[in-house]
């Protein structure tokens, strides 16, 4: 093994006004495959992401919501666990910028790019909106374009002509948050300055060292031919954001704190004591955050998308060095993802929706293989194929992979292995090679390798027969080739665990072998080994799932469906479900309850157990989950709506006997859970039609 490295790593932090989409999963899935495939190397990582939480798009959206600004983004932090422990993405720490930490880290880190002489101020004009009273961001500018004069333009650009201006230049501006016509002010802002020549001649030699992409280092070269500008880091009040110090109404923009986070994310960690879990040197003295931070041996790498190169590699590294502290190792730039070759949109989300993914019971490491097997190097875009993940995922690894353990553990009595021919398949080879294809992030032709060796292996107990073998009194024989495939097939998995990590759990335990690590991945289990009982380890990929995963709401299900294409955006949060007819719904019966007792379930946090007079001359007794919504008492007297033919039901706490309605949003933690209740005149028992 070569030396244990000290490795940074975080992802981009998505903003905190909507949920993960499939852009923000892929992108999570790269890195922790990369982060996985380090631990196998005995190498230590602090891996953490972070919410972006500050802003004025997250500002209007919470007051639009009639929320504080840290309610808002606290309930969207609240839906992320579900995504990450999903698709088995394992951050170290999760944390927000809007924090303490990162308060405090954003402000020293300004004081000291202050004190080195690279913060400048000076008074520029901005359309202010009167109404509102507050500085607009150029997005909520919209009037008539100056050139085509088409109508409801944004500040920046048209739509329609595709021409860029100021929104100064617009004809008949308004503020798309009033309506007002805006006013032009002026304020005072601050700069970093990156246009001074050390500043430039530092960030040129950064960028063009080598250690950025290709690709990405070119683009940064056309960045400094075109002149770089100081930044405007201030913004005026009101602003959900950071205060500059000694600059009373002033907040950092978004775009300073937010890397900032990454620091934040890494010093909650180390301050909550978690992070010597991961500090896998026993006899090292745990070193506290600026210490971590600061040592010279710690690779700090960055995970992001081809959107937000330009924060990364010249805001950032020049924030960092003129603030006297350590620039990044790296920036992994990746592309897009795309659903049939479509583009998703950010407001209408995409094609897939991670979580309705998972809804639908399919397998999150189908996802994880899918997306490994078409990611490479470069800021390539990957594109989702419903045909091809099919194809890819069954034929892969449960065609090739899965089909070699389950065929080969027939023909070894008792799972003993015996010891067999040195096998012509270098195991040692191809562990070496996909280690440095993890490394190099190549894992698309990391896959191809395994896979390869898989076919190598597959057709090695074809050639033999062993069936045949068995059945000519050749036992020992077929034993042997299968021992053999039993090892090749621990191999493999070794191979695959940081793509797939619950699938080679699973593998490991069959196999009984011990953890696997990139160091005893290619040694034999050897004769004399006995491996488990085979359970099956994966399901094929039904095409129904896909179509289920892209079923247009109110559609019915197409038999040829095109995916993502003209999908729009699912009402509450999930997709309407299949049509019914009139009969279908007579079935249900509904009636007025009225809850004449409600109490708190012992045991339970989420059921409150009501007492419900449907007009029957009896009492019906019925659980229900709204105690996050409402008190017992607020809930005694008033009428409500039941399913009242729904059959009883044996619950932990008693028997249940209905069901009363209640209205959220998919994710009901985002959206609360509102009860029903008919207009006054209604009374118990009357039927809902
Ligand atoms: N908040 C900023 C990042 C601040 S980092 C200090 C941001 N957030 S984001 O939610 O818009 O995007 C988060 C990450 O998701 C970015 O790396 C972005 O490139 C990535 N993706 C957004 N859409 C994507 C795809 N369609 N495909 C792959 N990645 C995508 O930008
Ligand atoms: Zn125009």
């Amino acid at each position: 093994m070569t030396s244990q490295r000290k490795l940074f790593v975080t992802t981009a932090l998505p903003y905190a006004n909507g949920k993960f989409h499939i852009g923000h999963i892929m992108e999570y899935i790269q890195a922790d495959i990369w982060v996985r495939h380090q631990r196998m190397g005995g190498h230590m990582v602090q891996f953490v992401g972070a919410d972006d939480a500050h802003g004025a798009p997250i500002m209007i959206a919470a007051e639009k919501a009639g929320q504080t600004p840290q309610q808002f983004v606290g309930e969207i932090a609240a839906g992320r666990r579900q995504y990450l422990d999903g698709f088995h993405i394992r951050f170290d720490n999760w944390h927000s910028t809007d924090s303490p930490e990162n308060t405090e880290l954003a402000q020293g880190i300004y004081r000291r790019l202050k004190a080195n002489g690279l913060i400048t101020s000076r008074t520029i004009e901005q359309f202010y909106d009167p109404v509102k009273g507050m500085f607009l961001p150029d997005r909520y500018i919209k009037g008539e374009c100056p050139v085509c004069h088409a109508k409801d333009q944004y500040g920046d650009s048209c739509e329609v002509c595709s021409s860029v201006y100021t929104p100064t230049q617009l004809i008949e501006p308004y503020s798309t948050l009033t309506g007002a016509r805006p006013e032009l002010r002026s304020s005072e802002h601050y700069f970093f300055q990156l246009s001074r020549p050390e500043v430039v001649d530092f960030l040129k030699a950064w960028t063009q060292d080598g250690k950025l992409q290709s690709e990405v280092a070119r683009k940064a070269g056309e960045w400094f031919e075109a002149g770089m500008a100081d930044w405007d880091i201030s913004r005026d009040a009101p602003y959900f954001g950071i205060e500059i110090p000694d600059a009373p109404g002033k907040y950092f923009y978004v775009w300073l704190d937010a890397p900032i986070g990454y620091l934040a994310s890494l010093k909650n960690h180390f301050d909550k004591g978690q992070a010597k879990n991961h500090w896998h040197a026993p006899s090292r003295t745990e070193a506290g955050f600026e210490q971590f931070i600061a040592d010279p041996a710690v690779e700090q790498v960055h995970f992001i998308g081809k959107d937000i190169v330009y924060f990364h590699t010249l805001f950032w590294p020049a924030m960092l060095k003129f603030s006297d502290r350590k620039t990044p190792n790296q920036v992994n730039v990746h592309g897009f993802i795309t659903v049939s070759g479509e583009k998703m949109s950010k407001s209408r989300g995409t094609g897939i929706d991670p979580l309705k993914y998972l809804s639908l019971g399919m397998n999150p490491e189908w996802l994880r293989y899918y997306i490994a097997a078409k990611l490479n190097s470069r800021v390539e875009d990957v594109d989702f194929n419903p045909d091809d993940f099919v194809a890819r995922v069954n034929s892969d690894l449960v065609g090739k992979y899965v089909n070699i353990a389950s065929r080969a553990v027939k023909f070894v009595p008792g799972g003993k292995l015996v010891a067999g021919d040195r096998s012509a398949l270098d195991a040692g080879k191809l562990v070496e090679h996909v280690q440095v294809l993890y490394e190099t992030r190549e894992f698309g032709k990391a896959l191809r390798e395994v896979m390869a060796f898989a076919d190598a292996v597959n057709l090695r107990f074809d050639a033999a027969a062993p069936w045949k073998l068995v059945k000519e009194g050749k036992g020992e024989e077929a034993a042997k080739v299968c021992s053999e495939c039993l090892e090749a097939f621990k191999v493999l998995t070794a191979c695959l665990k940081p793509v797939l990590p619950a699938l080679a759990a699973q593998a490991e335990a069959f196999l009984q072998c011990e953890p696997l690590d990139w160091g005893n991945a290619a040694k034999p289990m050897g004769a004399g080994h006995a491996v488990g009982e085979y359970k099956h380890l994966m399901q094929r990929v039904d095409m129904k799932l896909l179509d289920a995963l892209f079923e247009v709401p109110g559609e019915p299900p197409s038999p040829q469906p095109s995916p993502a294409s003209g999908r729009g955006s699912d009402p509450g949060g999930e997709p309407l479900a299949p049509s019914i007819t009139i009969d279908d719904f007579t079935r249900i019966d509904l009636r007025i309850a009225k809850i004449v007792e409600c109490k708190a379930v012992e045991g339970s946090t989420k059921l409150l157990q009501l007492t419900l007079d449907v007009g029957e001359g009896r009492h019906r007794n019925v659980f229900s989950g709204i105690a996050s919504a409402y008190k017992p008492e607020d809930l005694v007297g008033k009428l409500t709506v039941m399913v009242a033919n729904l059959a009883p039901r044996k619950m932990k706490f008693g028997v249940s006997e209905g069901m009363v309605l209640a209205a959220s949003h998919a994710d009901d933690k985002k959206s609360g859970i509102y009860i029903l209740e008919p207009w006054p005149g209604a009374e118990p028992g009357m039927r809902v039609r």
